[in-house]
């Protein structure tokens, strides 16, 4: 069967685009990434997709409106069927995520809706939270909003900081994200209203408690 057609949009380091690379190297992986595009051309990421020869673009344009356009050209010169947003820092446009609806994800690291918006880490910290971890999601012009399609979760440890908090969400984004855009690539989500029904998918046996007892 044709492999779903991504485009991947971001900002810096990159490592969930990693992720996504390394996953679609696999040729039963129902995704393939057609092209990345990032607002800033000095991100590391850039440098993942060319090492992997895939075609990449800097659009940075400053206005909102164009730098939207532009990047809607770009999708469908390589003729992408999703955006996935990895580390994607720059509010869109509304148009464009209309334009993209239900065919535009994103992933964030907390558990929405909690701590949506900058520095989620820091915000579950701040709360006394003792779980946090990810989310991926369809996007809805409102900031980190939208129907839910994964999560993942770890504990808050009593010595965390940010930093640290971050890398142990980090490395669950990393399995977390290309779960979900394989979901949608097998045509297995179904969205209704705010949830997402996920076919043939069973949740975890285990739940926990932090502290441990
Ligand atoms: C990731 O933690 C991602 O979830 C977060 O930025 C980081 C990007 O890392 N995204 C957001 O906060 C979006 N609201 P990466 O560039 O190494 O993938």
């Amino acid at each position: 069967m044709a492999k779903l057609r991504a485009g991947v949009l971001i900002s810096g380091r990159g490592s969930n685009l990693q992720a996504l690379i390394e996953a679609a190297a696999d040729p039963a992986y129902p995704a393939e990434i057609v092209l990345v595009i990032s607002n800033r051309a000095e991100a590391q990421g850039l440098q993942r997709a060319a090492e992997a020869g895939i075609p990449h673009e800097v659009i940075a344009e400053p206005d909102r409106t164009a730098f939207a356009a532009a990047t809607d050209a770009a999708l469908r010169r390589h003729r992408a069927e999703l955006v996935a947003l990895a580390g994607f820092m720059r509010l869109l446009d509304t148009g464009f995520v209309k334009a993209w609806r239900d065919r535009m994800i994103n992933i964030h690291p907390s558990l929405l809706p909690s701590f949506p918006g900058l520095h989620p880490q820091h915000q579950a910290l701040a709360a006394g939270a003792r779980f946090s971890g990810c989310t991926v999601h369809f996007v809805r012009p409102a900031t980190d909003s939208g129907p839910i399609i994964a999560q993942a979760v770890v504990p808050v440890h009593d010595d965390d900081d940010e930093e640290r908090l971050a890398a142990r969400i980090l490395a669950q984004e990393h399995r977390l994200y290309p779960l979900a855009l394989r979901l949608y690539a097998e045509g297995r989500l179904r969205i209704d209203g705010k949830r997402v029904i996920v076919a043939g998918s069973k949740p975890p046996e285990i739940a926990a408690l932090n502290p441990a007892p």
